[in-house]
């Protein structure tokens, strides 16, 4: 059973500028719940109740967030309101939270690098929090880490997506070996359109396997001068087996504000229903 989850989560959130000049990315609401949680309750669901936050400067609220706020709790206590803080008590009743510090930016793959510290050596999850996911029935890591535990290798998340889109995606090609799990044969960071080997993009969920950090130490900065973590997946699929899987659900990518606005519509929906 994998029990840790890495959040990469030290990037700058430029695209959402000025939103994020002081506030992290991550820390985006969408509806009433900032963006990391979403990504915190899907990992919980999995059983990986050991989160890791690979934060930066400027990044303080996202611990704040997982921890108790006295002040606050104090003053809501016996009001209607604190059932708002439900979802979130429950979160820091069942998980522990361990952060380290990028320094600086030097791609994903290195974020990941910055986590082995946090992780040690044992299989586990990635959460991209900005790409938010909902699953069919299961959330997508729970789906993930069932693929994990029958072939026991590096897994990661893939959707379909435009030819005209695939330039903002790792992308793969590969052999399906059962329905919607293909072995992968190439792996490519962002490539134009007429370079994809697919259009099957990898969106921001991993489960890897711990050798992935010695690779990762020796794999040199790809695609915008930085060290991808798609290049060292590239590596470890000469190894052994790396495998992608095509998810069951949907994806929002509140990276962008059209993603993001798609969030907010859909998870508006669920609130207004909760409520009746
Ligand atoms: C990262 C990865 C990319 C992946 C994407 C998913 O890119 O490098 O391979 O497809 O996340 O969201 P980023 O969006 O951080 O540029």
């Amino acid at each position: 059973m994998i029990k840790k989850c890495l959040f990469p989560a030290a990037g700058y959130g430029t695209r959402f500028l000025p939103a994020t000049k002081s506030m992290p990315k991550e820390m985006l609401p969408v509806v009433d719940k900032p963006l990391i949680q979403y990504g915190v309750e899907e990992a919980m669901e999995a059983g990986m109740n050991n989160i890791g936050i690979v934060t930066g400067r400027g990044k303080r609220a996202l611990a704040d967030h997982f921890d108790v706020s006295y002040e606050l709790e104090h003053q809501i206590s016996g009001t209607d309101k604190e059932g708002l803080l439900k979802d979130i008590r429950r979160i820091l009743e069942e998980c522990t939270f361990s952060y380290t510090r990028q320094r600086e930016m030097k791609g994903l793959g290195h974020a990941i690098l910055t986590g082995e510290t946090l992780i040690g050596r044992e299989p586990f999850g990635v959460v991209l929090a900005d790409d938010l996911c909902v699953g069919d029935e299961l959330g997508v890591l729970s789906q993930m880490a069932k693929i994990y535990e029958k072939y026991r290798c590096s897994v990661v998340a893939i959707e379909e997506v435009p030819r005209d889109e695939v330039h903002k995606y790792g992308v793969i090609a590969g052999s399906e070996l059962e329905d919607g799990v293909y072995v992968i044969s190439k792996m490519v960071e962002k490539p134009s359109a007429e370079d994809a080997p697919s259009n099957l993009a990898i969106i921001g969920r991993y489960i890897l396997t711990p050798d992935i950090f010695d690779v990762i130490r020796n794999t040199p900065p790809g695609r915008n001068g930085e060290i991808q973590i798609t290049d060292a997946l590239q590596t470890q699929a000469t190894r052994n087996m790396v495998l992608a899987y095509r998810f069951k659900g949907r994806r929002f990518d509140c990276g962008s504000v059209e993603g993001f606005v798609g969030a907010t519509n859909f998870f508006f929906e669920r609130w207004k229903a909760a409520r009746g």
